[in-house]
């Protein structure tokens, strides 16, 4: 039997399984699934959503109430994997009330041994554990469970394994579509090369199939995904870069927005830049993480760019594409950072002039290179730094936001607002998040906006 036919044989028993149970109770079984990391983790969750609906699973938002618990997982910082610890601790006592209730947890903790192991071991509650290369295995590892009672421990470290699964994504105006896997770049303070393991393209045949059902289906806005897109291609074996990938995917109809994440800032490529500003369906937003403005520490980091660089690219990306907002991703207090390499930090966000950032204090994680340097920096200062850092950012981020001061923008009704029924909230092309007030029927649709009030981290308007 090949794979897919086991998994399709897997689904359908389980189904079979799940439809009885429901003809008797009169009630569908229910799934609750919580996402933590990236937007890798949150298209992965609406793969596993997907399978799981196939096999005649529904979605709740209520844990008590659930049958199966996911655990979708990211390790990237120290507190994002012990937040998952101690959700996990509370569940113990669900279980106990509930011992039908089935747990499972995977994502990128689960490809790192330490991890898995803390959870076999002390965690004995949770009955599957996957891997971010195996998710299209998951029919076949309930089935198992199911059948034997057993904990299922089922993990490939190797990413060439990764099968194509389809989504029930979150929307049905806006979409993720992975376009690579992996990561080749080793940063010496980041954990994803060792979770997400080599650099892999998709073929752009399939990537662009995806997203023809995705226009066809009214999707209006695709966000490709990879750790570092800029170098989509490279492992194709013919010539086909990110540029070329952009060109294809603009021509298709229907689709109105493309946006991409993460571009890394050694392969951001004059051809890119030049297609970012000749292609009308590219939204002008572009995610550069610097991650530090002193060179020194650039260096230390393994990012292969300089300040200089960096401060060039910006140039040249400002001049092509008018208008075009820059956000980015900062580390505070990496190893050996002193009070003079910061300020190199503080200098470079002021001259770039951000619309916004990811700040995030450093978080040695176990199996980098850089847990093992010397000169850590205390807690202490890591915090005085970052809160200089918030103090320079956020006037930068208000100033940005207030050239759209009385401007019509193109904005995508996204949802309404939780406080309010008749507020709506979406994006503009630059990313801005939006707040004015609408009917629901505007969801999914795109609408002009008269920018009114700005604030540092949301514009508000009215349609007109
Ligand atoms: N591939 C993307 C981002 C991956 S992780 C890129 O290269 O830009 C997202 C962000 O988390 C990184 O940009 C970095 O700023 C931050 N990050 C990664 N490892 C970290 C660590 N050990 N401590 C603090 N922040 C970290
Ligand atoms: Fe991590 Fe660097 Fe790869 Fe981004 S490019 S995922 S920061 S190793
Ligand atoms: Fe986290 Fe994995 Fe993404 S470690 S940031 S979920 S790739």
């Amino acid at each position: 039997m090949d794979r897919n036919e086991e998994q399709l044989k897997a689904i359908a028993e389980v189904k079979a399984r799940n439809d009885f149970e429901c003809k008797k109770t009169g009630v569908r079984k229910l799934y609750f699934i919580e996402t933590h990391g990236c937007q890798m983790n949150e298209h992965d969750s609406e793969k596993i959503s997907w399978l799981l609906e196939s096999m005649g699973y529904h979605e709740t938002d209520d844990k008590e109430k659930s049958d199966f618990i996911i655990y979708n997982t990211c390790l990237v910082r120290e507190n994002a994997e012990l937040k998952v610890y101690g959700q996990l601790g509370a569940l113990k006592d669900l279980k106990r009330r509930k011992p039908e209730l089935m747990i499972a947890v995977c994502g990128c903790m689960m490809q790192r041994e330490e991890a898995r192991n803390v959870i076999i071991s002390k965690y004995k509650h949770v009955d599957i554990i996957f891997g971010t290369s195996n998710i299209h295995k998951l029919p076949q590892l309930i089935n198992r469970y199911q059948k034997t009672g057993k904990t299922i421990v089922d993990i490939m470290e190797d990413e060439k394994e990764i099968e194509e699964i389809e989504s029930n994504r979150k929307y049905s105006f806006k979409a993720f579509v992975d376009i690579m896997y992996g990561c080749n770049n080793f940063c010496t303070y980041c954990i994803v090369p060792y979770t997400r393991g080599r650099e892999k393209s998709r073929e752009p045949e399939s990537i662009l199939k995806e997203i023809e059902n995705l226009a066809l289906q009214g999707y209006k806005e695709i966000t490709l995904l990879g750790q570092n897109v800029n170098s989509y291609g490279k492992t194709l074996g013919y010539k086909y870069s990110f540029a070329d990938l952009l060109e294809e995917v603009n021509k298709i109809d229907g689709i109105k927005r493309i946006r991409f994440m993460t571009s890394h800032p050694k392969d951001l490529s004059d051809e890119l830049i030049q297609a970012m500003g000749n292609l009308d369906k590219v939204c002008e937003h572009l995610h550069l993480p610097v991650q530090s403005g002193s060179n020194r520490i650039l260096k230390m980091m393994n990012r292969r760019y300089t300040k200089e660089d960096y401060l060039l690219l910006i140039d040249k990306i400002k001049k092509a594409v008018p208008n075009i907002a820059i956000t980015t991703d900062i580390i505070v207090g990496f190893p050996g950072e002193t009070e003079e390499d910061f300020n190199e930090t503080l200098d470079l966000v002021e001259k770039v002039k951000y619309d916004s950032a990811f700040t995030f204090l450093y978080s040695i994680r176990e199996g980098t290179i850089a847990a093992n340097m010397e000169n850590q920096v205390p807690d202490e200062i890591k915090h005085k730094r970052f809160e200089k850092l918030l103090d320079t950012l956020y006037p930068i981020f208000y100033e940005q936001n207030l050239k759209y001061m009385d401007t019509v923008v193109e904005v995508l009704a996204e949802e309404t607002s939780k406080n309010n029924e008749n507020v709506l909230s979406g994006r503009t092309r630059t990313g801005k998040l939006v707040h004015f007030e609408g009917e629901k029927d505007l969801i999914g649709k795109l609408v002009d906006v008269k920018i009114t009030t700005v604030k540092s981290f949301t514009l508000e308007g009215c349609i007109i």
